[in-house]
């Protein structure tokens, strides 16, 4: 059984910005980069500031609040690397971007 659900459309995703999806009770940041799509949670650990609205370049974006700043392959504080949070994982099937929610590849170090 799969627990990939779809959340868009890859079309809905543009290269160097974010999107903000709700699946449930969880805010999730999609991100594309060179094409892929990636999946972090929205929510900045440092005070909760959507990520999605943040400045997105190279693979890393930078909360708009106070600048921390999270690669969106791999959840990694880019500045403390001991640091992750969530992400998912994703896929595309039919141009539809599924993630599943259930086993997040990254979790929160306190
Ligand atoms: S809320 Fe994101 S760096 Fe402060």
């Amino acid at each position: 059984m799969s627990d990939f659900q779809t959340v868009c459309k890859l079309s809905e995703l543009r290269e160097g910005e974010g999107k903000t999806i709700a699946v449930g009770k969880k805010m999730i940041a999609l991100f594309l980069v060179n094409g892929e799509p990636h999946a972090i949670e929205d929510m900045c650990p440092h005070m909760g500031a959507s990520l999605a609205g943040g400045y997105f370049d190279n693979g890393v974006i930078t909360c708009p609040w106070h600048a921390w700043r999270f690669r969106v392959t791999d959840g990694t504080w880019v500045d403390n690397p001991r640091v992750k949070i969530s992400c998912y994982a994703i896929r595309v099937v039919d141009s539809n971007v599924q993630i599943q929610l259930t086993k997040p590849t990254a979790e929160k170090i306190p």
